[in-house]
């Protein structure tokens, strides 16, 4: 199935083409805003491996899409002075794809694995001898004359990253030794990486502009920065070129952005739940299909930012609508006896 809906989404936080990531990644740790206890976590694990002169420990960090863990995999790379080997789950289709990378590395090389969760069963085998053993077991020939050999690899890191913790096996995940998750940024850093975005894009800001752009941006560095392009071209068209909260709001509204971020997907989505099934709980499939979208795209980039403004519970039935979610929209609430998760026993 095409998802129509995900290309034309501004506030979607997947990578799109025209995204200039290159140009507004930060370079270094210290250029790396939010995120603080993980950078301090983080700047230990580096420190440390450095002094040793030892390959950093394999890492994992998981979260929603767009919050930075590509871009602290490209820092990492550059604060340990080595070289990063880029791929991706789908992308490494067969065993062999996966032992030509391995061979090909070099010692404290960093191989970074997006979308980690994607590998396919057979590949991830060839990752655990690999990962914990720095070995590669391949088999040479064919028929009865065929043998197992046994290559030493040089010590290196992978670097994976996922949005979806929970498919990722327990052997690999238990290989990795270091899991970082992300969370969606505090207002006041987002607000400094749309100031810095400005900077490097040469657009003028002001101070209720940029914080008009953060509010919106869902604590989301991959859309506050799309957002911030966004309003730089109606600033330009229809304004005088500087960026100020009325022509943030201006622009962002007409894109249908509301005050809290929420874009037409996440709205359908609400609604779906409260006026096709009485507000939940129902099931994130059932969701999907009755609004046409994927529900991967439902799971990754609406749910994580619905929980987080408490307009949707997780129950053991299926999704629920808060009244938070009610008020948001308009719409009357009906079922103060029935208010979500403490309604559902977990012995039912
Ligand atoms: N902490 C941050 N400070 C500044 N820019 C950031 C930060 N985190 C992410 N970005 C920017 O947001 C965009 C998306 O980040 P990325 O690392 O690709 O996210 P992910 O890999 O988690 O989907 C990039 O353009 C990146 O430069
Ligand atoms: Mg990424």
């Amino acid at each position: 199935m095409i998802d129509k809906s995900t290309p034309d989404r501004q506030i979607s936080p997947e990578q799109q083409p025209d995204d200039l990531d290159n140009l507004l990644r930060p370079q270094s740790l210290t250029h790396f805003t939010g995120q603080e206890k993980l950078k301090a976590n983080l700047s230990i694990l580096i420190e440390a491996a450095k002094q040793r002169g030892e390959p950093l420990d394999h890492v994992l960090f998981h979260g929603p899409p767009g919050l930075g863990k590509t871009t602290l995999s490209h820092i990492i790379a550059n604060e340990m002075g080595v070289n990063i080997r880029i791929t991706a789950g789908p992308a490494i289709t067969h065993a062999g794809d996966l032992a030509a990378i391995l061979t090909n590395l070099r010692a404290g090389d960093i191989l970074f694995i997006d979308e980690i969760h994607r590998l396919g069963r057979a590949v991830e085998e060839i990752l655990y001898p690999a990962m914990e053993d720095f070995v590669l077991d391949i088999i040479v020939g064919k028929g009865p004359g065929a043998k197992n050999v046994r290559l030493k690899l040089p010590r290196f890191t992978v670097i994976g990253a996922t949005t979806r913790l929970a498919l990722i096996t327990a052997p690999l995940r238990a290989r990795f030794g270091a899991v970082y998750r992300m969370d969606f940024y505090e207002l006041e850093a987002i607000q400094d990486i749309v100031v810095r975005g400005a900077r490097i894009l040469d657009v003028p800001i002001d101070d209720a502009g940029s914080s008009e752009i953060a509010r919106r941006s869902r604590g989301t560095p991959r859309v506050a920065l799309r957002m911030l392009r966004r309003v730089r071209d109606y600033a330009q068209v229809r304004a005088d070129g500087e960026i100020d909260e009325q022509t943030a709001a201006a622009a962002l509204s007409l894109l249908e952005i509301d005050k809290l971020g929420l874009d037409d997907l996440d709205r359908r989505v609400l609604r779906s739940i409260i006026e096709n099934f009485r507000g939940g709980p129902v099931g994130l499939d059932t969701i999907a299909a009755s609004i046409s979208e994927e529900s991967d795209t439902i799971m990754d980039v609406v749910e994580p930012y619905l929980l987080q403004l408490g307009f949707l519970a997780r129950t053991a039935r299926g999704r629920v609508a808060t009244h938070h979610a009610y008020n948001h929209l308009g719409l009357p609430y009906d079922r103060p006896d029935d208010d979500g998760p403490k309604q559902v026993s977990l012995f039912s």
